[in-house]
């Protein structure tokens, strides 16, 4: 008996801080944060991350793995960048990351609380989000508006003939400022009927370059970011900045929305257009709003020329710039296109599928260059487990679609410039294929896709088919700067600078 009771006492004494300690362990197992570089005090890691942080954070999967951890600032961050990692996020956690990082400047006149993009996941995002995807930018609501792209890009290619014609001999072109202006009034004659980059509107020119303020801001680090209790000094002075501008563009959307409440009241006829939408909008009243307000709907209207206007400029200046990098490509799309249209007529968007060769160049553009590389930074909704990793509500998130887009499991000789690689292969880039994300992928996917791919293709299809394009000066493909800069986008440090030629007729066949 008594040496029962001494093997419990034993037992118990072993056995109670066993237990504890297994406890310990596997909690301290569960609470786990994926690996990451150790950071300064106060800091972090963002003085690590240079001028060119998606080429910076993919160079470190070969010492952290998939998954990186990152303390910026205060900020916690994930970073993801493989598509392994990603199709795991996608497929299983997009839930709990379906939330933004609002930066301090989107929340200037109250930008966020108004926004698609940034809207926290529920009833008002899901409302605009139903608006956009059923209602506007639908390929049937697009078809209806064919006519409008096409007098863009006719006006684009006039503006290109004569400013290249302007002097003694053909000159340089800045490429893309020239696709910026024709995305610019694409969107906005899509939005709101009008020519907005027509020089003899005042308020379209004014509207413009509120805009285009708004972007330079926009694009830049902000420190107030980093260090929430800085945010009343302002030190870069980007706060009052953006106030300004966004005021004014604000202003002036509103003076639009006005009229057209006005025209609508007089009786004037439905333009049909995407403000007509919205202001036809009409909400259970129960868990969405009954009618969106003015305010929202003047947020709504900056938010499709942020989304939609750099984007699609700065791919094209890329498509372009890989092309003249890579004249076996140019010869071959131009061969299609020509073969595809015919010498006399355009490129019209209804030539696109055919264009096959074309579909794959703009494919290895966008695997190559995303736009956004980090796509728009969400934010962990809940406390998370992911890949064994503990990660703590409100986290932010980067997906490095273009480390994943480089990714060497997914991708044979992964820096080359190959459009063939996407023919006759079923990748794309609507979402479902995690190993090219150049749109992102699940709830918070880009809502402008089907408008995205009709921009793009007739923008890059009519530019090659129009001209024959040749570098400016002595620049050679070998000496071609093909750095990048983080802006709103990425895009070329050095803007292309090329000379659009005559165009002559290649009849060469696509092999
Ligand atoms: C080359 C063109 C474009 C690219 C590369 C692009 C890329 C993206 C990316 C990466 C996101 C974030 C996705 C995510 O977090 O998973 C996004 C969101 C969004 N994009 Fe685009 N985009 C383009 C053009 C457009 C256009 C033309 C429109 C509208 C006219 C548009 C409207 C939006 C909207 C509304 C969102 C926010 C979606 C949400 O949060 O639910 N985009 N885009």
């Amino acid at each position: 008996m008594e040496s029962f009771w001494s093997f419990l006492v034993c037992s118990i004494i072993i056995l109670i801080p066993a237990l504890l300690l297994h406890r310990r362990w596997q909690k301290s197992r569960s609470y786990r944060l994926p690996p990451g570089p150790a950071g300064w005090p106060v800091f972090g890691n963002m003085l690590d991350l240079g001028t060119m942080p998606h080429k910076t954070l993919a160079g470190l999967k070969q010492y952290y793995g998939p998954v990186v951890w990152l303390k910026l600032g205060s900020l916690n961050t994930m970073v993801i960048l493989t598509a392994k990692a990603a199709t795991e996020l996608f497929k299983n956690h997009d839930l709990s990351f379906a939330e933004r990082t609002v930066t301090y400047l989107m929340q200037s006149h109250d930008y966020n609380k108004g926004s698609l993009a940034l809207a926290p996941y529920g009833t008002y995002w899901r409302v605009l989000r139903r608006i956009c995807t059923v209602e506007m930018l639908v390929n049937k609501r697009i078809n209806e508006t064919v006519s409008i792209r096409r007098k863009c890009v006719d006006d684009m290619l006039l503006w290109i003939q004569k400013e290249a014609n302007s002097g003694a001999k053909e000159r340089a072109i800045h490429l893309a400022r020239f696709v910026f202006l024709a995305s610019f009034n694409m969107l906005g004659n899509l939005m709101l009927s009008r020519d907005l980059v027509d020089p003899d509107s005042k308020e379209g020119s004014e509207f413009f370059s509120a805009m285009m303020g708004l972007m330079e801001w926009t694009g830049h680090p902000n420190i107030a970011d980093l260090f929430p209790w800085l945010r009343r000094l302002d030190f870069q002075g980007l706060r009052k900045k953006m106030d300004r501008d966004l005021g004014k563009a604000l202003m002036i959307a509103s003076g639009f929305v006005k009229e057209r409440i006005k025209e609508r009241q007089e009786g004037g006829e439905r333009k049909k257009d995407f403000l007509d939408v919205l202001l036809e909008f009409e909400g259970n009243g129960k868990d969405e709003p009954s009618k969106l307000s003015e305010q929202d709907i003047n947020i709504f209207i900056l938010e499709i020329f942020l989304a939609g206007s750099e984007t699609t400029s700065s791919t094209i200046e890329w498509a372009m710039t890989e092309l003249l990098c890579n004249p076996k490509s140019m010869i071959k799309v131009k061969a299609e296109l020509a073969k595809v249209v015919g010498p006399k007529k355009k490129f019209e968007e209804s030539d696109i599928d055919n264009a096959h060769y074309l579909l794959a160049v703009v494919k290895e553009t966008l695997r190559l260059h995303p736009p956004i590389p980090f796509l728009v930074p969400r934010k962990a909704i809940q406390e998370t487990n992911f890949l064994g990793y503990h990660i703590p509500k409100n986290t932010q998130l980067f997906v490095n679609a273009w480390a994943i887009g480089r990714d060497p499991e997914c991708w044979d000789d992964p820096n080359s410039f190959k459009p063939e690689r996407f023919l006759g292969s079923k990748i794309d880039y609507k979402g479902q294929h995690f190993e090219m994300i150049p749109f992102g992928a699940g709830r918070r996917m880009c809502a402008g896709v089907p408008l995205a791919h009709r921009m793009l293709h007739l923008g890059l299809g009519s530019l090659l088919h129009e001209f024959d394009w040749e570098f400016d000066g002595h620049v050679t493909r070998e000496t071609m700067d093909m750095k990048d800069k983080m802006g709103v986008t990425v895009r070329k440090l050095e803007p292309l600078k090329v000379v659009p030629k005559k165009h002559t007729n290649i009849t060469e066949e696509v092999q």
